[in-house]
């Protein structure tokens, strides 16, 4: 349990800042960039971060699950606060999945083959799930490490 948790907190940490730094702190910065160096700057970030979103996912499932049915004997046993990380947890993931698979996928080839209208609108589509999840991760940090003091 307690090396789930310290990895389940990490990779939470990992997933949702990098999420922060880019949607608040890179993207505005980033408006200092023409078009075809900001889509290849946001296409330099993405290859590097996306990898460590797939690892981060399956470290918290694993751990998560872990914790729930090793630690609390299974769904009876969890709190309302677990429950509510779980669903929101798969739906983040689900989130990231359809942002890797589509416009992720669109925007790469894009920003490859020089096309920029493409590329700026599967950007446009990346920032804008970007910005959900990141909402729904400050939402979940918050409710998952609160959970256990409710009355
Ligand atoms: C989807 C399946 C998930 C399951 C089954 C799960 C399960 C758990 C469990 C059992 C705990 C311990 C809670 C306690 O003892 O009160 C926990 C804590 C936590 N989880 Fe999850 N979790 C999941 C997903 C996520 C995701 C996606 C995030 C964040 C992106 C997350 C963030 C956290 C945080 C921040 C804590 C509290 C750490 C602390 O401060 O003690 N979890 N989770």
């Amino acid at each position: 349990m307690t090396l789930a948790l310290a990895l389940h907190a990490l990779a939470a940490v990992v997933w949702v800042g990098g999420m922060a730094f880019a949607y608040w702190f890179v993207r505005p910065a980033a408006g200092v960039l023409e078009g075809p160096d900001r889509q290849r700057l946001w296409r330099g970030i993405f290859a590097r971060f996306f990898p460590l979103v797939w690892l981060s996912i399956l470290i918290l499932l694993a751990s998560g699950y872990h914790m729930l049915f090793a630690g609390y004997g299974g769904f009876a046993g969890a709190g309302l606060h677990i429950h509510v990380m779980q669903g929101l947890g798969i739906l983040m993931v689900l989130i990231f999945a359809h942002v890797y698979f589509a416009p992720w996928r669109r925007f790469r080839q894009a920003v490859d083959a020089g096309e920029r209208e493409t590329g700026a609108r599967n950007l446009e589509q990346i920032r804008r799930f970007v910005g959900i999840n990141l909402g729904l991760g400050l939402v979940l940090v918050a409710i998952a490490s609160s959970g256990r003091y409710w009355p």
